[in-house]
């Protein structure tokens, strides 16, 4: 169970399911280190409820002050699948924050500084990691997402460190921070779907980024999802309240 004593590390803070997270370890009075490349952004949302580090998971110098004395990490680092001012462009053939920096060499960098003693390093993947070459993946990873979010997969895998990979379908829910669609529409589920495990990477369809966060956070009281990689959406019916114990034991 954490208890106030542990202290998690949160990477990508400022970002929509990062900023849920921090909200729940919060309410639980967790003690929390938000990882933000902008000390003033993450001031503005969480003024002093949490201590704040700098550093870019691209520049591993960065990272052994983020990660020290950490009990747990949740990583919800991203940035978009196809071109966009966040690849932070310095020419049009150098983008210097593309999933492959970001997704595969950034999460890599985090893994390297993580403590040894690290009870679980928390992932939020993509569906369709297995399955790159079938539609709508094979255009999802047309710039590598997906391949970047696999590779920083392997790279944790292989840590040997406990770990939990959460893999969602397309977002929805705020803070709308993606470029897409369902932030266009403001797609949202109401708090009324149910919320839908599986594992072999073969679900479709959308999930709550309040949910994602519930299940970084939620996964953490629970061995069983340890060593653990699955996919979720929000589908059907929501029941009263969720029981996150039997959702995550019914991972193969
Ligand atoms: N959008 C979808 O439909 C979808 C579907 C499946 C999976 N996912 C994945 O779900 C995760 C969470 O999504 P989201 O909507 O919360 O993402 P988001 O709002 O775009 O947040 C991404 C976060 O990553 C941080 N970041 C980017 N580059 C970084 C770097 N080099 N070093 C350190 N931090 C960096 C950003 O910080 P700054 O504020 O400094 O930019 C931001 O806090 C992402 O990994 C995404 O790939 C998304």
């Amino acid at each position: 169970m954490l208890s106030n004593s542990d202290l998690i590390l949160v990477a990508g803070a400022t970002g929509g399911v990062g900023q849920l997270v921090i909200g729940k370890l919060c309410q639980k009075n967790i003690p929390v280190r938000a990882l933000t490349r902008s000390r003033n952004k993450a001031k503005q949302m969480f003024g002093d409820k949490v201590e704040i580090v700098v550093a870019d998971l691209r520049y591993p110098s960065t990272l052994a002050k983020a990660t020290k004395d950490v009990t747990h990490i949740i990583c919800c680092t991203g940035t978009t699948a196809f071109p966009s001012n966040r690849w932070d462009f310095t020419n049009l053939f150098e983008p210097k924050n593309n999933p492959q920096a970001v997704d595969a060499e950034g999460v890599t960098n985090l893994v390297k500084a993580a403590p040894k003693d690290l009870k679980r390093f928390v992932f939020v993947s993509s569906c369709g990691v297995l399955r790159k070459d079938k539609f709508p993946f094979n255009i999802l990873n047309s710039f590598g997402v997906l391949d970047a979010k696999l590779k920083g997969e392997a790279a944790i895998v292989a840590s040997g460190l406990p770990y939990t990979i959460i893999r969602p379908a397309r977002l929805i829910d705020g803070p709308y921070t993606s470029y897409d669609l369902n932030t266009l529409l403001k797609a949202k589920t109401d708090g009324k779907k149910a919320v839908v495990i599986g594992t072999g990477d073969t679900l479709e369809g959308e999930t709550s980024r309040i949910d994602v966060a519930q299940v970084c956070v939620e996964c953490l009281n629970y061995e069983v999802s340890a060593g653990k990689a699955f996919e979720m959406i929000n589908s059907g019916s929501r029941p009263p309240t969720t029981d996150w114990e039997q959702l995550l034991a019914q991972i193969d």
